[in-house]
């Protein structure tokens, strides 16, 4: 018999799962998540102390993201699969401690909050804080000591009381029909002028020695509305096309990696058909090196400023950096603007906003100096990132 859990601050924390775009989808399963409790000696902090010392490590340059904290936390979870190996996992806070959280895989919650219906909790799986998040958050903000940007959180499926069968599995689209429209789809990507841009943009511009495309939040072309498979299908394509002209450029082999909750089995081997890996959360943030391209649309989850604190890479093709913090799940940090303002050239992408959204493609700039050197009309939004630290940091009231 497994044990009810009872939410309270102290012993796991519900969160909104923020995507708004499935959240309404009646085949997402991913709408709640459940705060792995931790335990902590030193408690909680209050509001005040916490962002005060979160700033001050921000402003110092202390990287809040890093590739062995990551690294670490992806191998406890490997190891926790086995249930008869160590339950809990050890995070690295930002200042150097540790803090352990306690897996609860398994266990049911509200057991009867609809008839025959219980909450139960998935695999542990890692949610990220951006800087924004932590120093923004409302008065009863009492984080656990010491803080984090990665916590340990657990999905809530619904599932029948009685048969133990998830309720509603998701519809899926068979893996034949989704190959197909994924070749058909490929077919037109190709054909369009953005693709002939885009690939223009990387042939001239990218920098040597470019050897891995890692891509998150590229959707599911499987499962949900049309819209969204549509928008996911062609952003695969996409990637397809950017590891294409990486590979001939180079003449070498380019990997493609790929990351994103949503993959079903039917996305997993379409992908795995078209050269491009599979690698589950937050595995392919370590792929990411100073050689690679990385595509980015959308995403529930900070993939800039994750990014920004690992690595410096070849090429960023993601959305356009403009500063904006608030009510996005993506934020440009001030890190995150200063990064693209000093080292990279933006290029306008003309792809379809309703499939692409705003995407702008950053290419590194052979030296480090803030001269954006030799025009050109497809340069975008570099100049218009200029002054957004400082009016960000104004906003925030981060700095005197
Ligand atoms: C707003 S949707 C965008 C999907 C797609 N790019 C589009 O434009 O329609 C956000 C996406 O972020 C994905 N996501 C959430 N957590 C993620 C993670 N840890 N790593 C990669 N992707 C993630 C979601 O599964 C979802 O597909």
């Amino acid at each position: 018999m497994e044990d009810q859990v009872q939410e309270s601050p102290s012993d796991g924390e519900l969160s909104d799962d923020e995507d708004k775009d499935f959240s309404d989808d009646e085949n997402c399963l991913h709408t709640y998540r459940y705060m792995a409790s931790s335990s902590s000696p030193e408690g909680t902090a209050d509001r005040a102390t916490a962002v005060s010392a979160i700033r001050e490590m921000y402003t110092a340059g202390v990287p809040f993201f890093c590739r062995e904290t990551i690294a670490s936390v992806v191998r406890q979870l490997e190891a926790a699969k086995d249930k008869d190996g160590c339950q809990t996992i050890d995070v690295k806070a930002i200042n150097g401690e540790t803090l352990k959280f306690n897996l609860d895989t398994g266990r049911v919650c509200w057991p009867t909050y609809k008839d025959g219906l219980e909450y139960i909790l998935a695999e542990p799986e890692v949610e990220y804080w951006t800087y924004h998040k932590m120093i923004s958050t409302g008065p009863d903000f009492a984080p656990p000591l010491p803080i984090c940007s990665l916590y340990i959180s657990h999905c809530m499926i619904w599932r029948d009381h009685i048969t133990k069968e998830p309720h509603r599995p998701p519809r899926q689209t068979s893996l034949i029909d989704t190959r197909n429209c994924f070749l058909e789809t490929q077919r037109l990507w190709s054909e369009s002028v953005a693709c002939k841009e885009l690939e223009s943009i990387l042939q001239q511009k990218l920098p040597y020695q470019t050897d891995t495309v890692v891509a998150f939040a590229l959707g599911t072309m499987s499962m949900g509305g049309e819209r969204g498979i549509r928008s996911s299908l062609f952003q695969h394509a996409l990637a397809r096309t950017v590891q294409d002209v990486v590979k001939a450029s180079n003449q070498c082999q380019v990997q493609c990696f790929s990351q994103d909750p949503m993959y079903n089995t039917v996305d997993k081997q379409v992908l795995g058909e078209i050269g491009i890996s599979v690698l589950d959360n937050p595995r392919a943030f370590l792929e990411v090196t100073n050689s690679s391209v990385v595509i980015s649309v959308a995403p529930n989850i900070p993939v800039k400023e994750i990014v920004t604190d690992l690595s410096r890479p070849a090429a960023l093709i993601w959305n356009t950096v403009t500063g904006k913090t608030h009510e996005c799940t993506d934020p440009d940090s001030p890190r995150v603007v200063q990064l693209i303002r000093d080292h990279y050239e933006g290029f306008t992408f003309s792809g379809d906003k309703d499939i692409f959204s705003d995407l702008t493609v950053y290419v590194r700039r052979a030296d480090k100096s803030k001269d954006n050197g030799g025009g050109g009309e497809q340069r975008a939004s570099v100049d218009a990132v200029d002054g957004f630290v400082d009016g960000w940091e104004k906003e925030e009231g981060a700095r005197p």
